[in-house]
């Protein structure tokens, strides 16, 4: 029985659980009120510039292009005359956005970084279904802009993925009903027939934007629906079929997401692992849509393994529409999205405000503070220099909407993991005179510099720069560097001793974040061209 005494003890009790649970790790920040428009697409630079890419046929956005410009577009399905902005480009040391111009339409298009820093975009909707378009960074206070390009891909590709390949070249697989890979720009090979983009095409689809990765033994792992298989792009072969994942579909419109865990120095990078998380219930998409459950599971698989199969987990929560980001402690955060429906305009409910971050070694999944502001669908995240998380966009109408349950959203928030309160800045290292370049097959060492004392290595950390649309982060990939224990030196610094990657097959060539992580603090990252 319960006295009187238990209760308000219990009820103390309570409110402590209650206050634990406000605590929850990391935070939220506005950076900007209104970038002008809201990211379908998200890519970060080399030289600190975010791209923000929409589409272009969606009416008028909320900032104007400059100096008079409009644009004219005879093709344009909505304003064949607009004289506002559908890409603009974020500084982010000064906090300001810059109008970009994009002549045709980019809706559900893919991309990729060229090895030298530029970012190869590719296709899109209607005029802008086989377009290729290059964005080449500059300084920021350049007035660098889009280039399109007159070469055009062989086939229209709306809901494709792209991946850089380690001999330069980008790979563009799939979309919405077509079944092929090709190579851009074309130089004369043609496009590839892939049998799997059919047999992975159910009622509904859900085998838009495959989930591809770049393996140790120069051969693609493509996912999609729920299924897989090991691609030798050189011969279009496929070398192996993958068990199919239990539970939901996983590609868009039942929308989860997808990376490959960090290829780690500890077996020589030669073992690949992919992670899919979420997705929705297949019966959720057809119109109108039903507010089933999204998926709470995630998959794991070796995928280098002989015998691979899926290990499954379970989330702290649904989620459909969820962005994932390798985080440079080698956690993935997990962020954005839904718990009930699916992709597509209006098709889902019941924002998921929490993210989580997965640990892969445990495979703990720890709840994450929550944001203020549902992102659905059309919205993105990205890992920042400093590694904080850029997070962009949500709009789930056909036009600008700033009325109903999700208005279109043009607030751009950073997401601060805890590693970055300042109570750990005493164990955050911090390079100095970092190299610039790192060579194949090279040993580099590089000078740390960390408050506190350094009892334990300093792991280097290698982060490709994706471009981040629809849930998923074409082009992400993650190296950690061998290490030296580090040598003291002087004050506060010390020198680490580490080796580049082997070979493009590990990171293709182009440019990455490398972070400097003392345990499990991450420090500002510098930028490297990783080549020969
Ligand atoms: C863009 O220009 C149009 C035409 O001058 C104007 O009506 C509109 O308010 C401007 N929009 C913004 C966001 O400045
Ligand atoms: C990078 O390469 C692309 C494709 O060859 C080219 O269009 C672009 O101008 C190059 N960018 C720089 C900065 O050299
Ligand atoms: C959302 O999904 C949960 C879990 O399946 C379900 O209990 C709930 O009824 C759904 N919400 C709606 C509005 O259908
Ligand atoms: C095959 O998988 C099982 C269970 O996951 C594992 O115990 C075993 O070592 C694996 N064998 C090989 C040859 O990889
Ligand atoms: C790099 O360092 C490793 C470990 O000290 C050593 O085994 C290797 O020979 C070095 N490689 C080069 C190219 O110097
Ligand atoms: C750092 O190491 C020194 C020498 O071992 C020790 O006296 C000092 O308390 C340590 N400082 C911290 C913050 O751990």
């Amino acid at each position: 029985m319960m006295g009187g005494g238990n209760g308000l003890a219990f009820v103390l009790l309570m409110l402590a659980v209650s206050q634990a649970a406000m605590a929850q790790p990391g935070r939220f920040d506005i950076l900007i009120e209104n970038a002008g428009i809201a990211s379908m697409h998200t890519a970060l630079t080399h030289v600190n510039t975010v791209i923000f890419l929409d589409r272009t046929n969606i009416g008028p956005s909320e900032i104007n292009l400059t100096n008079g410009v409009c644009r004219d577009n005879p093709k344009d399905l909505v304003s064949t005359h607009d004289c506002s902005a559908h890409s603009v480009l974020f500084d982010i040391a000064s906090n300001t956005v810059r109008p970009l111009f994009i002549f045709t339409d980019t809706w559900c298009s893919s991309g990729a970084f060229l090895p030298n820093g530029t970012l190869m975009q590719t296709g899109g909707d209607n005029e802008g279904f086989k377009k290729v378009r290059y964005f080449s960074p500059c300084p920021p206070g350049g007035a660098c802009d889009w280039v399109e390009s007159e070469k055009e891909m062989l086939a229209g590709r709306w809901y494709a993925s792209n991946q850089l390949l380690p001999d330069g070249r980008i790979i563009t697989i799939g979309g919405r009903n077509v079944f092929s890979y090709e190579f851009v720009p074309d130089q004369g090979l043609g496009q590839f027939d892939l049998q799997f983009l059919h047999d992975t095409n159910d009622e509904y689809n859900d085998n838009y934007y495959p989930f591809v990765y770049l393996l140790p033994d120069n051969n693609l792992y493509v996912f999609a629906n729920r299924d897989s298989i090991l691609l030798n792009y050189f011969t279009n072969t496929v070398l192996r079929k993958y068990p199919t994942i239990p539970g939901e579909p996983r590609n868009y419109p039942c929308a989860g997401s997808s990376v490959l865990l960090p290829l780690d120095n500890a077996n020589d990078f030669s073992v690949a692992e992919v992670l899919v998380c979420g997705g929705s219930n297949k019966f959720a998409f057809p119109y109108p849509p039903a507010q089933l459950g999204a998926s709470q599971t995630c998959g794991r698989m070796i995928v280098t393994s002989n015998n691979a199969s899926w290990e499954m987990l379970t989330m702290p929560m649904r989620r459909n529409m969820g962005d994932m980001v390798l985080l440079p402690t080698g956690q993935v955060l997990i962020v954005n999205g839904a718990q009930n429906g699916s992709q597509g305009w209006g098709s889902a409910s019941n924002a998921a405000l929490n993210p989580v971050i997965f640990t892969p070694s445990t495979s703990q999944f720890d709840v994450q503070a929550a944001s203020t502001i549902p992102r659905v669908y059309h919205s993105t995240a990205n890992l920042l220099p400093d590694g904080r998380i850029l997070i962009a966009g949500s709009n789930t109408h056909q036009y600008y909407t700033f009325t109903g349950a999700f208005p279109t959203e043009l607030r751009v928030e950073a997401f601060s993991p805890a590693y970055l309160d300042s109570s750990n800045d005493f164990q955050r290292p911090s390079f100095v005179n970092p190299p610039t370049v790192l060579r194949y097959g090279f040993n580099f060492t590089i000078d740390v510099s960390v408050p506190g004392n350094v009892t334990s290595p300093i792991q280097l950390v290698l982060c490709s720069v994706p471009f981040t649309t629809h849930s998923y982060s074409q082009g992400q990939r993650q190296l950690n560097l061998a290490v030296s224990q580090p040598l003291f030196i002087n004050g506060n610094t010390y020198s680490v001793s580490s080796s580049a990657p082997k070979s493009a097959v590990l990171a293709p060539r182009g440019y990455y974040m490398l972070f400097p992580v003392h345990k499990g603090i991450p420090g500002r990252s510098t930028w490297v061209l990783v080549t020969y």
